[in-house]
């Protein structure tokens, strides 16, 4: 069973910590084939799973819904669930409920939330309540309405400046971890040299304590455009769509199915159902 340590021991040992999103129990169990350390059960999944364009619809059932799915398959893994678009903002006694919700019903060994200052004192209640938080800065998604965008932030003085003090404040409070997104490498690699926290990028190049990509644009299951900072480490996506045609083509010209997928009856038992039934 991985637990929370396994975030400090990878910033003491400068060992990259792996993490993916998943939101469904087929693809998780491949993920239980794997060597990764931390599933993020993403709000994401309002763009992946449910094909909305933004994060802002998803609700906390959704969380729970899809969390419990991927628990399922990983009954080991540590798992970060994120709270969705004000979930955490309205009080501090709202947020408990609903990240306990979250933590109580789904599995989830955490929750992930984004931005610093603005939501602090709904952080602490967390961490009072004993609900280890996962911090998330930079490009945010759930403010892009603010944002004007989805654009990389920090690349100005005070948004940089915003980002470092966030990225203190969330560690001085008690957060184990967080995510970095869409910021310059230099910004992204001075904050995880100050923190004590292991930091977590996407699109936040390569010296953050780990790494996070949302899995369908890893592997190629996302047939839209992907941005600049995804790699796409498999095409499974092509794979299937040549199955799906070798599958239509096999059924029209009725190869498929063929012998080996075929139960069978006896034939005294077939021709005696024949003679009753057919003249
Ligand atoms: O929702 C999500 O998938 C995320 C990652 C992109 C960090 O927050």
């Amino acid at each position: 069973m991985e637990d929370i340590t396994l975030f400090q021991k990878k910033k003491l040992s400068g060992e990259k910590i792996t993490m993916l999103t998943c939101y469904d129990y087929s693809s998780a169990k491949l993920l239980a084939e794997t060597d990764l350390d931390v599933i993020l059960v993403g709000d994401s999944l309002g763009n992946v799973m449910q094909g909305q364009k933004n994060t802002i619809p998803v609700t906390i059932d959704d969380m729970i819904y899809h969390t419990k799915a991927v628990r399922n398959a990983l009954p080991d893994i540590f798992i970060v669930t994120d709270m969705p678009f004000l979930s955490y903002h309205v009080s501090k006694e709202e947020t408990v409920k609903n990240a306990g919700r979250i933590i109580k019903e789904s599995g989830a060994n955490a929750i992930k939330l984004e931005g610093g200052i603005e939501i602090i004192d709904n952080v602490k209640a967390l961490i009072a309540a004993k609900i280890p938080v996962m911090g998330h800065l930079g490009l945010t998604p759930q403010s892009f309405q603010v944002f004007g965008g989805f654009k990389v932030q920090g690349k100005d003085y005070n948004t940089a400046k915003r980002i470092i003090e966030d990225a203190l404040l969330l560690q001085e409070v008690g957060a184990f971890a967080i995510v970095l997104e869409g910021i310059p490498e230099k910004l992204a690699t001075m904050i995880s040299k100050m923190l004590k926290i292991p930091t977590i990028g996407i699109g936040a190049g390569n010296n953050t304590d780990g790494q996070v990509l949302v899995f369908q644009d890893a592997f190629g299951i996302n047939m839209g455009k992907l941005p600049r900072f995804v790699k796409q480490f498999a095409n499974a996506g092509q794979e299937i769509i040549n199955g799906v045609n070798s599958y239509i083509n096999d059924v029209k010209n009725k190869s498929f199915p063929a012998e080996e997928h075929t139960y069978k009856i006896s034939e005294d038992l077939f021709e005696k159902l024949e003679s009753e039934y057919i003249k």
